[in-house]
């Protein structure tokens, strides 16, 4: 599905519009996410390390959705967070975020993409099985003592 209008930026480190879409994200996690899954306070300080990036949709001067992504390593890369602001849900723009970071970690010559998420994001997961990951396994309390999460992987070489 085509994402309706907007193109996915990346956000260049040291650009003019770094501090911009940097609040704009941090408002999003922070209206998004409970604070054990949030990046807000530490999102500046995340995105400036050296493997990883984040992409961005912009319409009209509005992010309206954002993607992060990290290579810790030449043998996989990760998801670590997509999120899509929620009057702009359901027009594609989740699908082409998740696109364009999975073309960024290609690049990388990874051979694995993964992520987690909790089960009970229904949503996200119903978008990554889309785009083909699976199940590798139910991490026990990944964000909180009482919240698991799935880790889902990505294989280049099965697709
Ligand atoms: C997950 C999220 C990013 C999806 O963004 P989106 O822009 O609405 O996604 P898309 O419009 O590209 O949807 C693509 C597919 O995802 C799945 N999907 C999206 N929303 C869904 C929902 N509410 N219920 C079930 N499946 C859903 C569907 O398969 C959908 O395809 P379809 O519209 O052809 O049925 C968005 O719901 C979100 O920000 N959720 C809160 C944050 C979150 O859970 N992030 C992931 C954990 S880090």
């Amino acid at each position: 599905m085509a994402s309706a209008g907007g193109a996915v930026l990346e956000l260049q480190k040291n650009s003019g519009s770094w501090a911009k879409v940097v609040e704009e994200v941090v408002k999003m996690e922070r209206k998004i996410f409970p604070k054990h899954e949030s990046l807000a306070r530490s999102f500046d300080e995340e995105l400036r390390k050296k493997n990883s990036g984040l992409l961005y949709i912009e319409i009209n001067g509005e992010v309206v959705g954002y993607v992060m992504y990290s290579w810790p390593s030449s043998l996989s890369a990760s998801i670590t967070k997509l999120a899509v602001k929620e009057n702009w849900r359901r027009q594609g723009h989740g699908v082409a975020l998740l696109v364009a970071a999975i073309q960024k970690c290609r690049t990388r010559s990874v051979q694995r993409v993964s992520l987690h998420v909790d089960p009970l994001r229904l949503a996200a997961v119903g978008l990554y099985k889309k785009m083909g990951f699976q199940v590798d396994t139910l991490v026990q309390g990944y964000y909180s003592s009482d919240r698991s999460a799935y880790r889902m992987y990505l294989d280049f070489d099965s697709e």
